[in-house]
């Protein structure tokens, strides 16, 4: 039995009041909130465990590599991944992201070539394309989503061709929902050669991910959204592409040996993780997903989407809201707008309400564009959200539609 209570209790923020009422947290697609395993784990690294990692023969720094290590051993088989080479610590799906285009894109890139990005896309998993792509002469190609938030997969064969070398894609649109049906996008990419990028910062929590099933050739997230600390997230690459790929950053941890004549660079993961990385973070993140391992995650999301449907079911009923992405098996995103009403006043009336939920374009403007709009209202529902709370909303919403017309 999913007891949305007993998941609350492990949220401490859940309890608090904003302006004097209770919180109403909406907004867990921007972060989520963390459970206190989480908030405790980092606080005891701090106070007991702080130490350089791969770095020490002390007894603090070997117990925090071991930590790190292992961390990345339990976030290896939460994705399903076949090997510990090839999940790297970033600081987020973002530095994922930039990390291939910079160092895939500098060894595979020809003046000519062409880039796939679907237009529901973060803004994550398009700038570092365009930049990339301007450097090297290749172009950018847009695969396009109909009015219900659908991708036109169809629209596949005219859009990949043999100059085709990558394709970037969300798992689950942050905007609209969408959970696109990634296997024959990336059958369509692997047929033609190119390799497929996905973004899984949404996917990952909503539904999971096995990417060895999945069969991209890169999978990035952030760790913030998946319950656990901010600055930590993960790239999941093909060990044999990212063997041939040139380190993205230069420093300390990623090599072999440095001289001044020549430097050789450590195997992976460790060749792209230069510097002192996040290993609080990345330590913190393996409890997260311990967490996460602790709960019946069919009931999670079975729970997330019934909140869904309740949230879309009581806001269309509200007169003049639009509601933004309209497919099956969404994820437990909703994003609406009402006539004649700002997205961004509605939002400032429901916080005054103690409700969060996020406004503006949500980090994909291109979804604005498609619908010839500025911004949305966004609700993105979590395991710790309760149908009184979405029924919070659909109160808050009536009452600040009356305020606002
Ligand atoms: N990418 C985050 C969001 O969708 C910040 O809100």
């Amino acid at each position: 039995m999913f007891d949305v209570e007993k998941i609350r209790e492990e949220f401490p923020i859940l309890g608090r009041e904003v302006y004097g009422r209770p919180l109403v947290y909406l907004d867990s697609g921007a972060t989520a909130q963390k459970p206190r395993c989480v908030i405790d784990c980092i606080d005891r690294l701090h106070r007991e465990q702080n130490a350089n990692i791969h770095r020490g023969v002390h007894h603090l720094s070997a117990e925090a590599t071991t930590m790190y290590e292992a961390a990345r051993e339990r976030i290896r088989a939460f994705i399903g991944a076949r090997e510990r080479e090839e999940v790297v610590f970033t600081s987020g799906a973002t530095a994922s992201i930039n990390l291939v285009a910079y160092s895939w894109g500098e060894m595979a890139l020809r003046a000519g070539d062409n880039i796939v990005v679907s237009e529901m896309e973060h803004h994550s998993n398009i700038v570092p394309w365009q930049i990339v792509a301007g450097r090297k002469g290749a172009e950018i190609r847009v695969l396009p989503f109909d009015d219900a938030g659908r991708l036109r997969t169809e629209l596949l064969p005219s859009l990949i061709d043999s100059r085709t070398r990558m394709v970037a894609v969300t798992q689950a649109s942050n905007t609209l929902g969408t959970r696109p049906d990634l296997r024959p996008i990336i059958d369509a990419a692997h047929a033609a050669g190119a390799l497929v990028m996905v973004d899984g910062c949404q996917g990952v929590v909503h539904g999971g991910v096995n990417v060895a099933e999945l069969g991209c050739d890169f999978y990035a997230f952030s760790g913030h959204k998946l319950y656990g600390p901010t600055g930590i997230g993960v790239l999941c690459g093909r060990r044999e592409i990212m063997e041939a790929m040139p380190p993205f950053m230069g420093g300390g941890d990623m090599v072999d040996k440095v001289t001044f004549a020549r430097t050789t660079y450590a195997p992976l993961p460790l060749k792209f993780e230069a510097g002192t990385s996040n290993f609080i973070g990345a330590i913190a993140l393996g409890e997260a997903v311990r967490f996460l391992e602790g709960l019946d995650m069919e009931a999670v999301e079975r729970h997330e989407h019934e909140l869904l449907v309740r949230a879309e079911r009581a806001l269309s009923a509200i007169d003049g809201v639009t509601i933004y992405g309209r497919t099956d098996n969404k994820c437990s995103i909703v994003s609406f707008n009402v006539d004649g009403v700002h997205n961004y006043d509605l939002g400032m009336i429901l916080d005054k309400m103690g409700i969060a939920v996020r406004t503006g374009h949500h980090c994909a403007e291109p979804v604005m564009s498609h619908y010839g709009i500025a911004g949305m209202c966004r609700a993105s529902l979590a395991m710790y959200n309760t149908a009184a709370e979405v029924d919070a909303l659909e109160a808050g919403v009536r009452r600040a539609v009356r305020m606002l017309r």
